[in-house]
């Protein structure tokens, strides 16, 4: 053990938060001081999988070389101009977004966050159609600012924080079809779903009912945004997962992933809609900074230079091949966005897996593991999973 660690590990990093930061986070006790590939490594000396991907946000995992040659690269020449000045390094970014964008999508805006992106796509549907009403699924989360946590399924209730909504929000319940009949209509100013539901356990919604809200919208000149928050940049298979139902959004938020650990976040939407825009109608200091811009387009680079779709594909396959075993009696979800439903808590099992050095995610489904890993995943590592599953 290097002295480094030896002095690290008298330290307990969950007690050193305590005394500082605001308690609104339920922590694991995990005091991680470095990672490589999909391993953390604690201050211990204790190697862990990492099948939480600091919650779907490392898809080329840690320290992949050309990622932080860009990123270096980038910090060197110029590592921060706002959106006054014009940026070909901004513009690689977006034309390489809209590369892998659904059809239909022609033009991007950078932000910061999954909340704030999904922030400027609802403002976009209510200044476009005049209208006051948003359509959102139960079960659904979009992020914690004003419009997008009261898009947010069960915020209102529960941690929602401000005294009024910016609109009248009512809930689809998932998967029901003549619901999407009844409710959507020429009041409404947009619907908002996330195609796999990512807090939710993974679930991903049928495509019977992802296509009708598609067709309905239409019928009604309701926009349709698709949240690819969590489920975007590959982590389902596809580029992003509403491209596995062939459905063209009106607007397509993104982030997590998009940076490679780098935050980041992107609205991308299509050329009508972008008519009813003008100078000054959204805005942002930080989005579309170029160092953010770098790390999207190495991040896009690697999926197809390192064959990660495909990887994600092959391990969806062994991971529902293998890991059916112990307390899982279900795996629901989609590419490396996977719900494992378990016959007990997740909490228990999270519990018994960080034991076993394997790092998951619980979700807001009681029985239900959340697996968001690095796409770089390989079959040693579901080896280790599916072995420890089977061991609890
Ligand atoms: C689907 C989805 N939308 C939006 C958000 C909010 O993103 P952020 O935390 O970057 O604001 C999240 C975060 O988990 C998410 O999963």
């Amino acid at each position: 053990m290097s002295n480094l660690s030896k002095k690290n590990s008298d330290i307990d990093f969950f007690k050193k938060e305590e005394k500082v930061m605001l308690g609104v986070y339920k922590q694991l006790s995990l005091s991680v001081i470095s990672a490589k590939g999909c391993e953390l490594i604690t201050n211990d000396n204790r190697k862990i999988l990492d099948l939480y991907g600091g919650h779907a946000v490392m898809p080329l995992g840690y320290g992949e070389v050309n990622f932080l040659d860009s990123v270096n690269t980038q910090m060197t020449k110029l590592l921060f101009q706002s959106n006054l000045l014009p940026l070909e390094i901004r513009a690689r970014a977006a034309e390489n977004l809209l590369a892998i964008a659904p059809d239909g999508l022609a033009k991007v805006f950078f932000v910061n966050s999954g909340s704030e992106a999904n922030e400027n796509a609802l403002k976009i549907a209510c200044l476009a159609t005049g209208r006051k009403k948003i359509l959102a699924v139960t079960h659904g989360f979009h992020g914690r600012t004003a419009a997008s946590a009261a898009v947010t399924w069960g915020a209102k209730n529960n941690w929602y924080g401000f005294p009024t909504m910016p609109f009248e929000v009512e809930f689809i319940p998932r998967d029901d079809l003549s619901a999407v009949k009844n409710m959507i209509n020429s009041k409404i100013a947009a619907v908002i779903i996330e195609p796999i539901q990512g807090v939710a356990g993974a679930y991903d919604l049928s495509s019977d009912f992802l296509r009708s809200i598609r067709q309905k919208c239409y019928e009604a000149s309701v926009v349709l945004i698709v949240d690819e928050v969590q489920s975007g940049m590959g982590r389902s298979g596809n580029y992003f997962a509403i491209q596995n139902y062939d459905i063209e959004p009106d607007i397509l938020t993104t982030a997590k992933s998009l940076g490679g650990g780098i935050p980041c976040a992107a609205l991308i939407t299509t050329d009508y809609l972008s008519n009813y825009l003008k100078v000054g109608d959204l805005g942002s200091t930080f989005g579309g900074g170029p160092l953010a811009c770098a790390a999207i387009n190495a991040v896009i680079e690697s999926l197809s230079k390192n064959k990660l779709l495909q990887n994600v594909k092959m391990m969806e396959k062994e991971i529902r091949g293998r890991c059916l075993v112990g307390p899982v009696k279900n795996i629901q979800g989609k590419g490396l966005l996977l719900g494992l439903v378990c016959n007990r808590p997740a909490t228990e099992i999270q519990t018994e897996l960080l034991h076993r050095d394997i790092l998951t995610g619980t979700s807001a489904d009681n029985n239900v593991l959340r697996l968001l890993p690095p796409l770089i995943l390989k079959s040693h590592h579901i080896d280790k999973l599916s072995d420890a599953l089977a061991s609890i």
